[in-house]
């Protein structure tokens, strides 16, 4: 019995598996790539598949069907993922037929589309960071029956909150691989968990065995146009990539060990029930730190008159048990209020370190994030690493945790003043509006 028909894309070769009596399909052979692992041409083939695989809304073709076979190739590659204990136990369902489609689009809606449609209208011509999101996310909801597949990845298994392998671990990365194994071939989709609120309809629909977990649902469909970009809503890398210890950074990052020409810093963050428009006020005052750290004792701005902005200055006071008190001049190098304010206390290549908060909307609050770079000026380090250069290491690490501490310590007693703050709002303790808060992600 043949289980399996040979691949309808040219480079897919498959293998037929002789099990006893009955042949099977067997793993799915890598077809050979015009330029081979590790060169720049394939490193950059890969690279751009990876980061231009977006979530498409707005860019499906509704109109353009998709043939059975795409499907099966790419879920064959998606197979290639890790899996737990190299077990296959992901399973996928293709929705098809037009009725099911039709109860999935209902459900859909009830899942919290509607809300989705009256925020996008909302949004429209507002030009809000989301706005494009939720029009997209209103089209998809609009015209999902009009999808030429539903996909959903699953597991066999339920989520049992053990952290152990195998179960979510296993199939996340496949269902990317199937995304990116579309965005091969001219397709998209976008990575839908709303549904789930309506999960229990959805297996009583699709007939899923209650231990059988569902991961997402993928709209499937061609593409209008291939060109998409990178997004930068992201961090980059090395704002988020941390060194032995959590928290520590490399702004350049060449040596080992660690050298203060590496650009070692430190991030602490916490996420904060409030606004940015209740944070920043406290994050982009000089005097804020001081309250809390134990060695920042306070800062003025140099002229109290001026408009603050990239440039502008301020003095502030240091007090350290060994080094004695100090004071210094930063400027200001980074100035987007309820975003972000950075300032380098020295300025320039002499600086000798760069401070920066961050403030991040996320759903409920703000995601404040403090770093300090190290450097690469002379500072207080300098004379220390002089005397001992075998030591350089060590030296920054030390004071990568005290600042850690100090700079801990702000961040908690920044989020306990916003959150009172907030708390104070009429509008909610967020600052965002009370009612239920349902976003597309
Ligand atoms: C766990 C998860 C759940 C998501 N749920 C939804 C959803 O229910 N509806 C939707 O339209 N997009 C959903 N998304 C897609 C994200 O909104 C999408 O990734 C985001 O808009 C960023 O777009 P990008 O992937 O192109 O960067 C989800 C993504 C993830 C990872």
């Amino acid at each position: 019995m043949v289980l399996g028909r040979a691949g309808g894309q040219p480079g897919l070769i498959r293998h037929y598996r002789h099990c006893g009596s009955a042949v099977q399909t067997g793993a799915m052979t890598a077809p050979e790539p015009a330029f081979a692992p590790a060169s720049s041409e394939y490193r950059d083939l890969v690279d751009h598949a990876l980061m231009t695989t977006r979530g498409v809304r707005a860019r499906l073709d509704f109109d353009r069907d998709v043939d059975d076979q795409i499907l099966f190739d790419c879920i064959d590659v998606a197979e290639q993922a890790p899996t737990g204990g190299n077990n296959g136990s992901r399973r996928w369902m293709v929705i098809r037929d037009q009725a099911t489609k039709d109860r999935m689009a209902e459900l859909y809606l009830s899942a919290g589309v509607e809300w989705v449609i009256k925020k996008a209208e909302e949004l429209e011509g507002t030009g809000h960071q989301n706005e494009q999101l939720m029009l997209g996310a209103k089209r998809l909801g609009e015209n999902i029956q009009r999808t030429p597949a539903l996909v959903i990845p699953t597991i066999l298994g339920r989520h049992d909150g053990s952290g152990r392998p195998g179960l979510f671990d296993s199939v996340i990365q496949s269902a990317w691989s199937f995304m990116v194994a579309l965005r091969a071939r001219g397709l998209g989709t976008v990575w839908t968990t709303m549904f789930l609120n309506e999960a229990p309809a959805v297996k009583e629909l699709l007939d899923l065995p209650d231990d059988v977990t569902i991961i997402s649902l993928f709209p499937v469909a061609y593409t209008l146009g291939v060109d998409f970009k990178a997004t930068a809503r992201r961090y980059p890398a090395r704002d988020i990539t941390y060194f032995d210890r959590w928290g520590r950074t490399l702004a350049d990052g060449r040596s080992e060990p660690r050298a203060m020409a590496d650009g070692p810093g430190q991030m602490v963050e916490v996420d904060v029930k409030a606004s940015p428009s209740v944070v920043w006020p406290l994050v982009s005052d000089p005097n804020t730190p001081a309250e809390f750290s134990e060695e920042y004792q306070g800062g003025t701005w140099d002229d109290p008159d001026a408009e603050r902005g990239v440039g502008s200055t301020f003095t502030g006071h240091n007090r350290h048990p060994r080094v004695g008190e100090w004071s210094t001049t930063s400027t200001v190098v980074e100035w987007e209020p309820l975003k972000a304010f950075a300032w380098s206390v020295g300025g320039g290549e002499g600086a000798a370190a760069t401070w920066r908060f961050t403030c991040e909307k996320v759903p409920g609050g703000t995601r404040l994030r403090f770093h300090c770079r190290l450097g690469p000026g002379r500072s207080g380090l300098t004379p220390a690493i002089e005397a001992m250069p075998e030591r350089e290491a060590d030296i920054i690490a030390g004071r990568q945790d005290e600042h850690r501490a100090n700079m801990e310590r702000t961040l908690e007693g920044i989020k306990a003043k916003a959150e009172a703050v907030a708390a104070q709002t009429p509008r909610g303790d967020s600052g965002f509006p009370v009612k239920r808060q349902r976003t597309a992600e």
